[in-house]
């Protein structure tokens, strides 16, 4: 036992929100809105568990196909969470992150999320948010800038992605029962741990989460070689 085992970095590919609000006969817009409460939870506990970067799916490049309605309240419901949570961060000493190509969002969220990542640039502890993300489209980006810089090496790529600047990802978790990553972390992922869970996003807690880092802890993690 020792440190070595402890997971630095763990993303969480939130799921479920839809399937939590039917089976309680609520509108889907509860269901994120619920969600939003538990990364809310999530974040609080963030310092007590030891992790130094979360790394959250909120917003794919996909998910553009949904309904008009449905996005118009995911992106209403990033404009309250920013508003209302960015003073605890700052408390906290939370340090906000954004990966995607975010600045493809509505103006004024683009706004308000760059007015918060400088207030909370000094923050010990990371969340990244996956806004407008797409793995594919990440790596493309990377690719064509290490081409530009003059090299394509798996090197010159991991150091133009998103996540240049954040420890390598230990652990990737699902929620609701899907087993895909879904265009997320696919170039990261690569020697990551994964961890699927039946529980629907709402329900997810930090209990939970510690139940996957103390399972995490426990493999063995072998990276190719014996
Ligand atoms: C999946 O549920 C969830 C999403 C597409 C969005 C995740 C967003 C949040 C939890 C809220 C916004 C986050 C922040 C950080 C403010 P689904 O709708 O695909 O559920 P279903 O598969 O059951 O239909």
């Amino acid at each position: 036992m020792g440190s070595d085992n402890r997971a630095r970095h763990v993303a969480i590919i939130m799921d479920g929100n839809g399937r939590w609000a039917k089976r309680h006969h609520l509108p889907r817009a509860m269901g994120h809105q619920r969600g939003v409460e538990a990364v809310r939870k999530l974040v609080r506990s963030l310092d007590s568990t030891g992790l130094e970067c979360l790394t959250l799916y909120a917003f794919s490049s996909e998910n553009w196909k949904r309904p008009e309605e449905e996005i118009g309240d995911l992106m209403n419901l990033m404009r309250r969470f920013i508003k209302s949570d960015l003073p605890e961060f700052v408390a906290n000493d939370v340090r906000l992150k954004i990966i995607g190509d975010w600045k493809g969002l509505d103006p004024d969220i683009v706004k308000m999320l760059e007015d918060a990542l400088e207030q909370t640039a000094k923050g010990s502890r990371t969340l990244a948010v996956a806004l407008n993300y797409g793995s594919q489209q990440e790596i493309a980006r990377a690719a064509s800038k290490a081409a530009a810089a003059g090299e394509i090496t798996p090197e010159t790529i991991a150091a133009h992605l998103d996540t240049a600047d954040l420890p390598p990802l230990d652990l990737l978790i699902r929620t609701s029962g899907e087993v895909r990553l879904s265009n997320f972390l696919l170039w990261q992922a690569a020697y990551a741990e994964m961890w699927f869970t039946d529980v629907l996003w709402p329900e997810f807690t930090p209990r939970h989460l510690a139940a996957a880092l103390e399972e995490f802890a426990k493999r063995e993690r072998r990276y190719g070689g014996r």
